[in-house]
């Protein structure tokens, strides 16, 4: 991949060891080209070996350029299992639900079976709409790849900075989050290292401090998704040290 740079950097943090690829792109299509080859060649694998591909989604603004290419794609939609590592309590058609820009950008373009998008029902609350997705969960197999932004303050998912992580569910309610809004409901960090693949998408030079510290092995909720295979962060816009 041309002007790409991989730097295997290998962090720690408090809990557990972190292993994170970092690869820098030099442009916004690059990186999102290169998101977009990321997830078809992840669906074609899972696809081959276990007949679906489970991916989670992230939320934010960051990835939806890579949902509107996917909108284009001709993929085998039909085996692709779509879940959201965390959205907000708010109604199901506000404009700042994660799940309302997924079906906007993608989802309501695509052949995906509606029974195999799996949006959290975050318009219950956070309390219920945990429980409800949690229920949801049950029996899922280890996703195969779970897609992550970066928040400026380094939380991921709706997992933030000194809140206390909830890993009693596959599915928990968060409280006071400091990015609005305050209630919401976010898959767990032990949920969300159940997966074959993590790739962070972290783009903007609003962001640096955020991976300033990741990368100097400060304790960021980031560098709590810590599974087996390790991590890659696809970057645009942010020095890499
Ligand atoms: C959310 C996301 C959150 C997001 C980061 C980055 O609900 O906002 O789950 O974790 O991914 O805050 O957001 P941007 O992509 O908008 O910078």
């Amino acid at each position: 991949m041309k002007n790409s740079q991989i730097l295997e950097v290998k962090t720690f943090n408090l809990a557990d060891n972190q292993v994170s690829r970092w690869h820098s792109f030099t442009s916004q299509d690059e990186i999102n080209q290169a998101t977009l080859k990321r997830i078809l060649q992840a669906a074609d694998e899972a696809i081959a070996k276990h007949g679906s591909f489970l991916i989670v989604l992230a939320g934010g603004s960051t990835p939806k350029s890579v949902y509107q290419m996917l909108a284009k794609e001709h993929a085998d939609w039909a085996n692709w299992h779509v879940y959201h590592n965390d959205d907000r309590c708010l109604p199901v058609d506000h404009v700042e639900r994660n799940s309302k820009m997924a079906r906007d950008a993608w989802l309501n373009h695509v052949a995906i079976p509606q029974n195999q998008i799996h949006d959290i029902p975050a318009e219950l609350g956070n309390i219920e709409g945990a429980k409800a997705y949690a229920k949801r969960l049950a029996g899922v197999r280890t996703f195969d790849l779970v897609l992550l932004g970066l928040g400026e303050d380094g939380h991921t998912a709706s997992l933030f900075p000194n809140q206390a992580v909830d890993n009693s569910a596959d599915a928990v309610p968060v409280f006071n989050s400091p990015k609005p809004p305050s209630d919401r409901v976010t898959i767990s960090q032990a949920r969300l290292n159940n997966t074959h693949g993590v790739l962070f998408l972290v783009t903007g030079a609003g962001k640096q401090e955020a991976v300033n510290h990741w990368l100097n092995g400060s304790a960021i909720p980031a560098t709590l998704i810590a599974p087996a295979c390790g991590v890659d962060v696809y970057s645009f816009g942010v020095k890499l040290g």
